[in-house]
């Protein structure tokens, strides 16, 4: 038997295998995984044969498109993101086989594996044998030649890695929380301490499963929304970091910096900002985590997207508000209706609701 169903057939004995085209669920901050369907209800007839997921994260929304037939347009400001998009959205038929993972989990004799991991993070994310771990697999990911192979393999690190974490986050120096011997209120213990390993070979098979092709060319792009350059989209679906009325806003790249740090593996080091205890990269300014910002930075990306159909998704709390947004719509567009669901994110503390702008 190829070793990837031998080892997964001992490992997941009890998952069913999965038929092709199917979206793993993920655990990255305000993925609209859950709430695909209604949205999926609300735009469904709309008429739209190209669309651009602008702020594309997971590339749930990207997926659900791809699923209806659309030629679907990927981007994300992170570059670990995008190969996200490489993986699920523009690749249309590269899986990883049985060789490409002993490639990926072997240590090779004629490579030399740095130890930056190791050596940078001690106590802060992971364990030190996971740390090792870490090294070594992203090495060896590096030298995979086929670019979706190689974006597959990431994907399946960097679930493996959010899996691991408290919180699914890098926002803080807090391996202590899974490794002291306290009774605790709240995550999983037995899952941030399942090896790398087998979380690793899941993801690869949740990633194969969902690779698939729907007849369109389909592209991922690695951008700051400002400066994509795309000439023509029917549809923009904008689902931009969130800023709530009373607290601050949701900077990606704080949150995943680990992530973004793996894909740049050999710079690494001159990243980071080493006065931040848990070894952060360091970052430049974001207009949508900045409430003096955000309004402007609308009314830009609206005026930019002008001659397309806009469906923003959003939450009743934020900074602007949904009035404001409907106002920055009304100068380009003559029909804007907002829908309001009821639904409560996992992380949130508060009651708001999921809404969406549809402007045409
Ligand atoms: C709310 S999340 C999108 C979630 C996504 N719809 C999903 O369901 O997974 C916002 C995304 O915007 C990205 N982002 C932040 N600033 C950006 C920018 N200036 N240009 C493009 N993407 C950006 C973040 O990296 C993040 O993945």
């Amino acid at each position: 038997m190829p070793i990837l169903q031998q080892r997964q057939s001992q490992l997941f004995k009890d998952l069913p295998m999965i038929k092709t085209g199917v979206l793993p669920s993920t655990r990255y901050q305000g993925s609209k995984y859950k709430i695909l369907d209604w949205i999926n209800y609300y735009t469904k007839d709309l008429v739209f044969d190209s669309v651009l997921d602008a702020f594309g994260g997971t590339g749930c929304v990207s997926y659900m498109y791809k699923k209806n037939g659309k030629r679907v347009m990927y981007n994300d400001s992170l570059k670990f993101n995008y190969y996200i998009g490489l993986a699920l959205i523009e690749n249309s038929k590269t899986i990883l086989d049985d060789n490409d993972i002993n490639f990926i989990l072997k240590k090779h004799s004629n490579f030399n594996y740095p130890t930056f991991i190791y050596d940078t993070f001690h106590d802060i994310y992971y364990t030190d044998d996971e740390n090792k771990w870490l090294d070594v697999v992203i090495t060896n990911i590096k030298n995979i030649k086929n670019k979706y192979k190689q974006a597959l393999a990431y994907y399946a690190l960097f679930q493996s890695c959010i899996i691991k974490r408290p919180y699914n986050l890098f926002h803080r120096k807090n391996l202590y929380i899974r490794t002291a011997g306290v009774e605790r209120s709240f995550g999983n213990k037995k899952t941030w301490d399942t090896p790398f390993e087998n979380h690793f070979l899941k993801f690869v098979r949740e990633g194969n499963n969902a690779v698939f092709d729907n007849g369109e060319k389909n592209t991922a792009f690695h951008s700051d929304i400002f400066d994509l350059e795309i000439s023509k989209v029917d549809l923009v679906y904008i689902d931009t970091p969130y800023i709530s009325t009373k607290g601050g806003g949701v900077d990606y790249f704080d949150f995943y910096h680990f992530l973004e740090g793996i894909v740049s593996y050999d710079q690494w080091g001159d990243l980071i900002d080493e006065k931040s205890k848990h070894k952060k990269i360091k970052n430049g300014k974001n207009e949508w985590c900045d409430k003096g910002e955000i309004h402007r930075a609308f009314k830009k990306l609206f005026d930019k997207f002008k001659n397309s159909i806009l469906i923003v998704s959003y939450r009743d709390d934020g900074t602007p508000t949904i009035p404001e947004l409907v106002g920055m719509l009304k100068v380009q567009k003559k029909d804007i209706s907002v829908k309001k669901l009821d639904y409560k994110y996992v992380l949130s503390n508060g009651n708001s609701k999921e809404v969406l702008i549809i402007a045409q």
